[in-house]
C-alpha cells in the first residue's frame, strides 16, 4: 500500500494539466467518487493495525496533494480564459481622438452655395439615377446626339431609359416642371460620365448648375451674375471672358474663362500659358426646353450655367491632380483642417 501511494503521488505530480478538459480528467481520475484516491481509502480497512497511523497519514497527504493541484490549476486556467476573452485594460491610455475636417470639395460647394444665395438663388436637389427625359430629351438632345452614346453615359443594363445623370441640368428640368417662374435656383450634386480617369478628369465628379427664369432675363444678366460669382470666388481682380460654344439646351451658348489667378494672367502650366482657365458652360435657355417643361417661351426667358466643383477647387487650392479628391488620403485632407 505504501508503495502504491508513493507511485500515485508521483503520478499526480507529473500529471500535465493545460486545458479545462485535462483539469476535469484529472479530477475524475484522482478525486471523483470512484477515483483512485477514494479507492485507496476503501482499501484502507485492509491495512494492518500497526501500519494504520502511518498509512492513514500518507493517504490524507495524498488527497490534500491532489486537491491542491486541482485548485491551483483551476484558478490559472480560469484566469487565462477571462484575460484572453476580455481585452479591456483600463490602465491603458486611450488613443488620441482626432477631429475630422471638411472635405475640400464640400468647402468649395458650400462657398458656391453661399455666394449664389446672397443674390437670391435657392438650392434644389434631385435623383442621381435619372430617366432619359430629365437627363436628355427635355433638354433638347436629339435622339442621335453623341452625348447619349454609351461611351459617355452609364446606362442601367436592363433599361436604356435609366441612366446615372451626366449633369445636374436634370434637376433644373424637374424644377421647371414643378415650379412657376420666376425661378432662381442652383443644383449642386454628384454626376457620372463614362470617362477615363486622369489628373484632369474622373468618371464621378460634382457640379453646380444654375437656372434663372423670369420675364426679360437677358444675356447681360447672365454675364453680370457670372462676373459677380467669379470675383466673390476668386478675388476682386478676377476677370472673365465668354467664348461662343454649343449646348443643345441653350441658345446662344458660351464657355466662360477666368483670368488665371495662379500666374495672374502671365501664363503658367495650369492655364497652359494662355492666362485663362475655363471654368463653366452657360447660355440662354433654349425656348424648346422651356416649352418641354411647360413654361411659355413667349412670356419667359432664362439663363443657365453649369460648373464642375473639382475644377473650381483645383483652381482655388492649386492642386495638380484631381484624383486626390477621391483618394481621401488623410495627409492631403489634413491641410484643410483649419477651414472647418
Ligand atoms: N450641363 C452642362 C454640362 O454638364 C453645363 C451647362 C449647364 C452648360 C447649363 C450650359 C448651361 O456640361
Amino acid at each position: 500500500m505504501q508503495e502504491k501511494i508513493n507511485q500515485i503521488l508521483k503520478e499526480i505530480e507529473a500529471y500535465k494539466i493545460e486545458t479545462q478538459e485535462e483539469l476535469e480528467q484529472f479530477r475524475i481520475k484522482f478525486l471523483a467518487k470512484k477515483g483512485i484516491v477514494a479507492d485507496l481509502f476503501d482499501n484502507f480497512k485492509n491495512v494492518a493495525a500497526e501500519q494504520r497511523k502511518e498509512i492513514g497519514q500518507k493517504l490524507n497527504d495524498l488527497k490534500i496533494n491532489a486537491q491542491e493541484k486541482l485548485n491551483i490549476y483551476k484558478s490559472t486556467i480560469e484566469n487565462s480564459v477571462t484575460s484572453s476573452s476580455e481585452t479591456l485594460d483600463l490602465s491603458l491610455p486611450s488613443d488620441f481622438n482626432e477631429l475630422g475636417a471638411r472635405h475640400p470639395l464640400s468647402i468649395v460647394r458650400n462657398e458656391i452655395i453661399s455666394i449664389f444665395s446672397r443674390i437670391g438663388f435657392t438650392v434644389s436637389e434631385g435623383p442621381e439615377i435619372e430617366n432619359d427625359w430629365h437627363n436628355f430629351s427635355a433638354l433638347n438632345f436629339p435622339e442621335e446626339h453623341p452625348a447619349r452614346d454609351m461611351q459617355d453615359t452609364f446606362f442601367i443594363e436592363k433599361s436604356p431609359d435609366v441612366a446615372l445623370r451626366t449633369h445636374t441640368s436634370s434637376v433644373q428640368v424637374r424644377v421647371m416642371e414643378s415650379t412657376k417662374p420666376p425661378i432662381r435656383t442652383i443644383s449642386p450634386g454628384r454626376v457620372f460620365r463614362n470617362e477615363a480617369i486622369s489628373a484632369r478628369a474622373h468618371c464621378i465628379f460634382h457640379q453646380v448648375e444654375g437656372l434663372y427664369i423670369d420675364k426679360n432675363v437677358s444675356f447681360a444678366d447672365l454675364k453680370q451674375t457670372l462676373l459677380y460669382f467669379s470675383k466673390e470666388m476668386f478675388g476682386e481682380k478676377t476677370q472673365i471672358r465668354l467664348r461662343p460654344s454649343y449646348f443643345p439646351f441653350t441658345e446662344p451658348s458660351a464657355e466662360m474663362d477666368i483670368s488665371c489667378d495662379i500666374c495672374g494672367g502671365a501664363g503658367c502650366n495650369i492655364c497652359k500659358y494662355s492666362g485663362w482657365v475655363e471654368i463653366l458652360g452657360c447660355g440662354m435657355v433654349d425656348p424648346n426646353v422651356l416649352e418641354n417643361c411647360g413654361i411659355d417661351s413667349k412670356t419667359y426667358t432664362g439663363f443657365a450655367f453649369g460648373m464642375g466643383i473639382e475644377r473650381i477647387t483645383q483652381q482655388k487650392y492649386k492642386t495638380k491632380d484631381l484624383r486626390m479628391y477621391f483618394e481621401n488620403d488623410v495627409r492631403f485632407l489634413r491641410q484643410f483642417e483649419q477651414a472647418l
